[in-house]
């Protein structure tokens, strides 16, 4: 082996003895360098006679192209090896099983909400629903409750501002599910239209209601399930009627007792708040407060455009917030709406 071929095997050997990139660079730099030795014989070819000259720089130049190409393949090498490597490294496991995506489920007043709804609605009723943005007439004047009546200061609500800044007088987020009631008769005058043929109103009207409230018990944001019954010579027993039976299906038991408290609202006369006491269980002969009810007042009845001559009703407005702390044994509210699926999953 003459010398050039030697040193063609000696920067092969090396070559692929380098197993690094910058390795490999330093390496290619003692022979093809500035001063690396084939560049150096290169160099001294100008020694050389010209006819010696032509042969030997013939010669050296198939050297260098020999140790380029050799440098080159273990370049391609050496990227192909740390290619291997980082796709060995980030491999995937298709065969393991997937996470699985949770399923939802529905709130736990949500599902009260549902099956008061299913209750009511074997019995006759129809869902109905209004605007959380009440006008100021719906939720009050419509509803018995002139403009400085003290019941309106224990709805104290949220109010919007107008363009320039300043509350407005004209509309509020409701305070209750009641002007609901008045929303109702005056679509089903407007729709029915005479007085004498008018078939009865029997609707639930299940809603988020605001008032500025904020402890254990009470929450800024509730819920309300008002309920109205218009016809002819509906009373105060159908209510009872209803109630009890509503009641002794919602919980699933006959073993509670209902109680009708007279009470005061502005839109019912006589007026009442309804108990709940259960014979057994852990709540066992406590009474529990659940709705407010009565007897539609003239008043709001007209404001409907109903002749309370002819027609006569009773209402309600329940806490289906309340009745399922009751059913699922909750003692703060405040847990239904902290969004914490520690609390929220144990229901579905
Ligand atoms: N709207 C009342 C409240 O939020 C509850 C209520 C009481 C509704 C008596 C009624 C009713 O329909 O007849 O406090």
């Amino acid at each position: 082996m003459n010398n050039l071929e030697q040193l063609v095997a000696d920067a092969a050997a090396e070559f692929a003895s380098v197993t690094e990139p910058a390795k490999l660079e330093e390496a290619k730099a003692r022979y093809l360098g500035k001063s690396g030795s084939l560049t150096e014989l290169l160099k001294g070819l100008g020694k050389l006679s010209p006819e010696e000259r032509k042969s030997a720089g013939a010669a050296i130049n198939a050297a260098k192209e020999q140790v380029e190409s050799a440098l080159n393949a273990r370049r391609e090498a050496l990227r192909e090896a740390a290619l291997q490597a980082q796709l060995a490294a980030e491999a995937l496991d298709v065969t393991l099983p997937g996470r699985g995506q949770p399923t939802g489920g529905l709130h736990p007043v949500m599902r009260s909400l549902e099956r008061v709804e299913q209750l009511f609605r074997s019995i006759g009723f129809e869902v109905a629903d209004g605007p959380e943005i009440e006008s100021d007439w719906h939720n009050f004047t419509a509803l018995n409750t002139p403009d400085n009546h003290p019941a309106r200061s224990m709805h104290d609500t949220f109010y919007l501002l107008d363009e320039a800044g300043k509350v407005r007088e004209d509309v509020l987020l409701r305070t209750h599910t009641s002007p609901v009631q008045v929303r109702y008769m005056q679509a089903h005058v407007a729709k029915y239209g005479h007085l004498e043929s008018m078939p009865e109103i029997r609707i639930i009207a299940p809603g988020r209601v605001y008032r500025v409230d904020s402890d254990a018990t009470h929450s800024p944001m509730f819920h309300q399930v008002e309920g109205l019954w218009v016809g002819q010579e509906v009373s105060f027993a159908d209510l009872k009627g209803v109630v009890a039976d509503f009641l002794k299906n919602f919980f699933e038991t006959d073993d509670l007792t209902v109680r009708f408290r007279p009470s005061f609202f502005p839109f019912t006369e006589p007026s009442a708040e309804i108990d709940v006491a259960f014979m057994s269980g852990p709540l066992k002969g406590r009474w529990l407060e659940i709705a407010g009810c009565g007897v539609v007042h003239p008043n709001v009845l007209r404001f409907g455009g109903i002749d309370p001559e002819k027609y006569t009703g009773f209402a309600f407005g329940m806490g289906p917030d309340r009745l399922t702390m009751l059913r699922y044994g909750i003692n703060d509210l405040r847990l239904f709406f902290e969004g914490d699926l520690r609390f929220l999953s144990q229901f579905n």
